[in-house]
């Protein structure tokens, strides 16, 4: 392939594909002409080692201040793939604050993740969650990271994760039986969702049985709701009364809460996730601090919850908009009964879970990962200095057409054999990352999506709030509903 690396080459480039057309308005040709080649200027991220056979990365501006935010913010991976059928797999965005190069693309995906030469690590996460999710799992790098995560393990084999479900089933039984409105239009499912996790942590992880200590749930609940909200603030420095500031002040409290917990925990029996994670080893038998401990929890809460609420949110609203996909599913509810919930039980909602792949795809909760290179090294041919930000996207992959057949519809039979789209490329499907950071919860999420769908088509028939409603997203983050999801849940019986 031809070697690309001048400046001046790239620049023009650059300006030939945002000529500017003319202005239909008298007058305003040259300014409008002088305003766009401004705007829409070619950014180069860094001239290759001289001698060096690689391109530069090149990407664009976007607007002053704002870059490409209101695009990212408003069409999330619709707007990455248009990037992605401008630019090709390597492109960089030089917005304000959140300069990356973007990996786009199942192979980019595959070499950013598998990671095989330690290139990436983790502090890209660092300027966005970092003060709120320190030591977590997720943001340690290399050896200290598979240390922590071989005795994380443990709270994730298939006994314990037993033991989870029996907790979950019973708060979502009562949960959705008591405080969730039927034949109410006005009835939000993504905020009742969202209280029904925590309820569902506050039992799982924490171990307070279910309905005690209201005060001091609701105070940790809030505050763990403030921690999480602070990643997304505009106003990134701990200046009172904006988002960053609560924050900070926020994982305070949960570090005080869980520091008097593991206390307290050490030497008790449960089978909850923080008593696990106190008595938890590797082969070696070693364990966590009590430090670890807490910075795990308030990590692992934080992972558990928005992105099992997207979940469960999107399967209810396809769910509601697929009546044929709603009865299937119900029928095999219907045939696991309503006795008490356990794995073997869940394993037999299949359609279920081709329905739960199929949202993971539509609506992919972590639409992004974040690395960031440790050393000089290269992309496809492009040259990417050492500390540039990477970032691939799993939620445009799913959008591929030459991977997915009409990836804009709702058809959960694609990951069944024999379609199975998903296998296409091994990483046309990566809603939980893929690497030495793949999701560690994968399976308790799954277990716990599925166990609250199977209670929920046992009350309730879903229904569209108003006939042809289509929910719009903010991706500024996890993608969230605006509206919160209207949905209408008619009881069964
Ligand atoms: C639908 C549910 C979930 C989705 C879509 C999801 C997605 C992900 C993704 C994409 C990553 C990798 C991020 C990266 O590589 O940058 C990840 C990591 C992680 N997730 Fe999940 N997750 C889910 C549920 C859970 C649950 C229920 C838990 C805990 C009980 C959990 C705990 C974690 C942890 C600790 C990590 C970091 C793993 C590591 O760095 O080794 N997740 N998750």
């Amino acid at each position: 392939m031809a070697t690309i690396n001048t400046r001046a080459y790239l620049l023009d480039q650059a300006r030939r594909r945002f000529t500017p057309t003319p202005s239909t308005v008298p007058g305003m040709g040259l300014a409008e002409h002088w305003l766009r080649q401004r705007l829409w200027e070619s950014v180069v991220l860094a001239e290759p080692p001289e001698g060096s056979d690689l391109k530069p990365v090149v990407g664009d501006a976007g607007l002053p201040i704002i870059g490409h935010m209101i695009e990212l913010f408003r069409s999330g991976p619709d707007f990455i793939l248009d990037l992605y059928r401008a630019h090709g797999p390597v492109h960089y965005q030089w917005t304000p604050g959140l300069q990356s190069v973007f990996a786009l693309g199942p192979d980019a995906t595959q070499v950013v993740l598998s990671n095989r030469n330690k290139d990436f690590s983790q502090r890209a996460w660092d300027p966005m969650i970092g003060p709120f999710f320190k030591r977590g799992l997720m943001l340690l790098d290399f050896d200290e990271h598979m240390f922590h995560r071989r005795i994380m393990q443990e709270a994730f084999t298939r006994s314990r994760l037993t033991g989870y479900v029996e907790h979950i089933d019973s708060v979502a039984s009562q949960v959705l039986a008591t405080d969730w409105v039927p034949d109410d239009p006005r009835f939000l499912f993504h905020p009742a969702m969202k209280a029904l996790a925590l309820d569902i942590a506050s039992v799982v992880f924490m171990g307070h049985p279910p309905g005690s200590d209201h005060d001091l749930v609701t105070t940790v609940n809030r505050a763990f709701t403030t921690t999480t909200r602070a990643g997304n603030a505009i106003i990134r420095k701990g200046v009172p009364p904006f988002h960053w500031w609560r924050g900070l002040r926020a994982r305070q409290v949960l570090e005080e809460y869980f520091a008097q917990r593991v206390a307290e925990t050490r030497d008790s029996d449960g089978t909850d996730m923080l008593t696990v994670l106190c008595h938890a080893q590797d082969e070696n038998g070693k364990r966590f601090s009590d430090a670890d401990i807490v910075s795990h929890m308030i990590f692992l809460m934080m992972a558990a919850h928005d992105t099992s609420t997207t979940t469960t949110t999107t399967m209810a609203h396809q769910l509601a908009a697929h009546p044929e996909w709603q009865e299937r599913c119900r029928d095999e509810s219907e045939r696991v009964g309503d006795g008490p919930l356990d794995i073997e039980a869940l394993d037999k909602l299949e359609s279920l879970d081709l329905v739960m792949n199929e949202s993971l795809r539509m609506v992919t909760p972590v639409p992004w990962n974040f690395r960031r290179a440790v050393r000089d090294t290269e992309l496809f041919g492009h040259f990417i200095p050492a500390g540039t930000d990477v970032v691939t996207w799993p939620a445009m992959n799913h959008r591929l057409p030459e991977l997915w057949t009409r990836p804009d519809r709702f058809d959960p039979d694609r990951f069944a054999e024999p379609r199975s789209e998903h296998k296409r490329h091994r990483y046309a499907f990566a809603p939980f990352g893929g690497g030495a950071h793949k999701c560690i919860g994968m399976v308790f999420g799954q277990l716990e999506i599925k166990t609250v769908m199977h209670r929920l088509l046992r009350r309730y028939r879903l229904e569209l709030a108003h006939p042809g409603y289509r929910p719009r997203y903010d991706w500024g983050g996890m993608p969230v509903p605006i509206d919160g999801m209207p949905i209408m849940l008619r009881p069964l019986r």
